[in-house]
């Protein structure tokens, strides 16, 4: 888009370099990336970027669509950091899995000078805006998250997710990264250190992993009636985003399950043997499903 400028996520020097000529208007980031693969950024970098724009004059914009509202373990995942926004975007789960509703949350002094004037203040009206379906959807939404104190159950489950993942998936040659917060949670797939493949044909296991590894193993976890995605931009990180009210035994069958599935591929060539296995029985049913 014309006017916007990249900075790599979790670069603070970058961010400084980019902010220094004082013509920025905003910096939007989200405080975990989703779709780039659960990606964490160090500890502190919210806070200093926050600190950087105040001194540039940008605001401060947190695209919380996939983190927020109890998805990390808190109601917003900028609250790790103790830091705020000047603008703060939701969307998906604000409308509780039924309604279609997205949210910009900002000071009424910031609101007042975006839409405060005859000429601006019907800006972003679309048809559907303040549809009254999505709001009452959206606000009992918002009241079963508090009732039900879901953030704290996000962090209690996500916790023993990671740390039951963790501990499964050590030393697996295949397993670059378990990370994430709350029920958040990737599972970076790709070459380690470890194994004559990984060392030997480098590029190819990273090619493998990133073009069918992540998919597969969504595939073999959905048989196994696990609803899981690669990321949308990494398709080697395998994103587990379990519903906020899991209990501690399902989270259990999930570890299980995916430490079933990746325990059957050690190597890429088990994974070759069964993708072109699948896929010479569909050409055979002419791709039928
Ligand atoms: C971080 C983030 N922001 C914004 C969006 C867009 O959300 P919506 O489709 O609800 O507008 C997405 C969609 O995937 C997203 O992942």
């Amino acid at each position: 888009m014309e006017g916007c400028h990249r900075v790599p996520f979790g670069d603070l020097a970058a961010l400084e370099k980019a902010l220094a000529p004082r013509r920025a208007a905003g910096f939007v980031v989200e405080p975990i990336q989703g779709e780039r693969g659960v990606v964490v950024p160090p500890e502190g970098y919210l806070r200093k970027a926050q600190e950087l724009c105040l001194r540039a004059g940008t605001l401060f914009i947190l695209d919380e669509v996939q983190t927020g509202l109890g998805r990390t373990g808190a109601m917003f995942s900028y609250q790790a950091e103790e830091c705020a926004a000047d603008i703060l975007i939701l969307a998906k789960s604000l409308g509780g899995s039924i309604a279609p509703i997205g949210a910009t949350l900002t000071t009424r002094k910031i609101h007042h000078r975006a839409y405060g004037a005859m000429d601006r203040f019907d800006l972003h009206g679309t048809t559907f805006s303040g549809n009254a379906f999505s709001c009452v959807a959206a606000l009992e939404t918002l009241r079963i998250l508090a009732d039900e104190n879901l953030a704290a159950n996000s962090a209690a489950r996500g916790k023993q997710l990671l740390e039951g993942l963790r501990s499964r998936l050590a030393g697996h040659p295949l397993v670059r990264e378990v990370r994430g917060r709350g029920l958040f949670v990737g599972i970076e797939l790709g070459a380690t250190d470890s194994g004559w493949m990984n060392r030997h044909a480098r590029p190819l296991v990273k090619k493998i992993s990133k073009s069918v590894f992540g998919q597969w193993a969504a595939l073999k976890m959905l048989e196994k009636g696990i609803i899981c995605q690669p990321a949308s931009h990494n398709w080697n990180v395998l994103r587990l985003e379990p519903p906020l009210t899991v209990k501690e035994a399902e989270v259990h069958q999930v570890v299980d399950s995916v430490a079933e599935v990746l325990g059957e591929y050690q190597g890429v060539a088990p994974l070759l043997k069964d993708v072109t296995g699948r896929l010479g029985k569909q050409f055979a049913k002419g791709w039928a499903f």
